[in-house]
């Protein structure tokens, strides 16, 4: 049967990424993955944290396994109010957090709520892959803004945003993720976040500020969220707890001024109706019990532990002309090569015979460039993994400088 025809138009917005057919191979066990985002499965919860949850759901039965409200679980929004004060500085009431499903769900209705067709939003370059994913289902014109190691260049920023004001052109929003950013590990200065916030201000435009990283940073820099500055109401603030508890819940949730809250629990009510309420009294079970605070300082130790693994075998193995980012806390290390390589057509070659694997950068960038990049993720593999699978990388490389010219 041919079912294109029956498909929408936008279906052929959703390709699936031509990378994922390779990756597939890095299933094989013998593959060192380092193309992965996900957490370290030996810090997922234990047993002895969860121990009492089953009781406590039970305790909890007539809204645990009932219909919940679809801008979250009271007591969950007051466990994640206090959380993003005490560890963001972020101020908040009630009405103005919404619990999602994953910052992911928070993003498809960023792009629901933000986006007609042809409107212009801005995103780093590089960016987060299912961002733009999402944000693509709107059709926007994207605006790529560099980045250095103090993050987005806020003063590109400023001349585009000129140029674009200059034409009568005003952008909906600024997608960032500040802290340790997917996919360069970079961070952005306070005196930027500053900076963005002002020209959100004389532009007239939204940021978007997604942190789901922000709470694992490995020294004492203290990352101001760009919301715990905002005065005006400009900013949406996602975050989540995939990172410091359990991607697998898939609970996220947004802080942001009343009416936008609103607007986000209009649209989520018809995507999902809720966040799966067993979802959320577990989260809130690990809230109340502590057990993400005394978790935190571990997955800071165990990433901060394998971040070093990572950097240090760079510097040992990798051929000169090859530079990397050197992130401050998070799941991500960028890598660019000579000019002369394409990351994209090196995968297969990795995988298939120095058995590692990675993300091609180019597909991060909305400007076409970024085809001598790569992500490695350093949260999932093993310390002993990292060492002999940057290894394996720097070995390839230095075979593919030696054919380029
Ligand atoms: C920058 C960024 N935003 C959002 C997400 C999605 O997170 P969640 O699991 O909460 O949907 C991720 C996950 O990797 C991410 O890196």
């Amino acid at each position: 049967m041919n079912y294109e025809k029956f498909y929408a138009s936008r279906v052929s917005i959703m390709r699936p990424s031509d990378i994922r057919e390779l990756l597939k191979w890095s299933l094989d066990k013998s593959v060192i993955s380092f193309a992965g985002g996900l957490p370290d499965p030996k810090l997922l919860p234990k047993s002895f944290e969860l121990e009492g949850l089953f009781e406590y759901l039970m305790m909890k039965n007539e809204y645990a396994f009932q219909y919940g409200e679809t801008e979250g679980v009271n007591e969950l929004k007051k466990e994640v109010i206090r959380f993003s004060k005490k560890y963001g500085g972020i101020n908040a009431n009630e009405d103005e957090v919404i619990i999602t499903t994953g910052s992911q769900q928070a993003l498809d209705i960023v792009s629901r709520l933000f986006i007609d067709r042809g409107n212009y939003v801005i995103v780093e370059l590089p960016t987060y892959l299912a961002a733009l994913q999402v944000f693509n289902l709107s059709e926007p014109q994207y605006v790529g803004i560099p980045m250095d190691d103090n993050g987005m260049r806020t003063d590109t920023l400023e001349r585009k945003l000129k140029e674009l004001n200059s034409e009568g052109i005003s952008p909906k929003f600024v997608y960032t993720v500040p802290t340790c950013q997917n996919p360069s590990g970079t961070s952005m200065t306070v005196d930027r976040r500053r900076h963005l916030l002002e020209l959100a201000s004389k532009y007239d435009f939204l940021i978007i500020e997604d942190d789901p990283y922000g709470y694992i940073t490995f020294g004492d820099e203290k990352m101001e969220r760009i919301k715990a500055m905002d005065n005006e109401g400009r900013v949406i603030y996602l975050s989540t707890f995939s990172k410091i508890f359990s991607p697998g819940l898939r609970v996220g949730w947004a802080i942001a001024n009343e009416e936008l809250i609103r607007s986000f629990a209009i649209a989520k009510q018809g995507m999902d109706l809720s966040t799966s309420p067993v979802s959320q009294y577990i989260a809130l079970f690990a809230m109340e019990k502590g057990i993400i605070e005394k978790r935190i300082p571990i997955l800071i130790r165990e990433y901060k532990k394998k971040r070093d693994i990572m950097l240090q075998s760079l510097e040992d193995n990798m051929p000169k002309e090859t530079k990397w980012t050197k992130p401050i806390g998070g799941m991500f290390v960028f890598v660019w090569l000579k000019d002369a390589i394409d990351t994209k057509l090196m995968l297969e070659k990795a995988i298939k015979n120095y058995k590692v694997s990675y993300v091609p950068g180019k597909s991060f960038f909305v400007d076409g460039t970024g085809k001598n990049t790569m992500r490695l993720n350093f949260s999932y593999p093993s310390e002993e993994q990292i060492r002999e699978g940057i290894h394996r990388l720097s070995n390839l490389i230095k075979a593919e400088y030696n054919n380029s010219f």
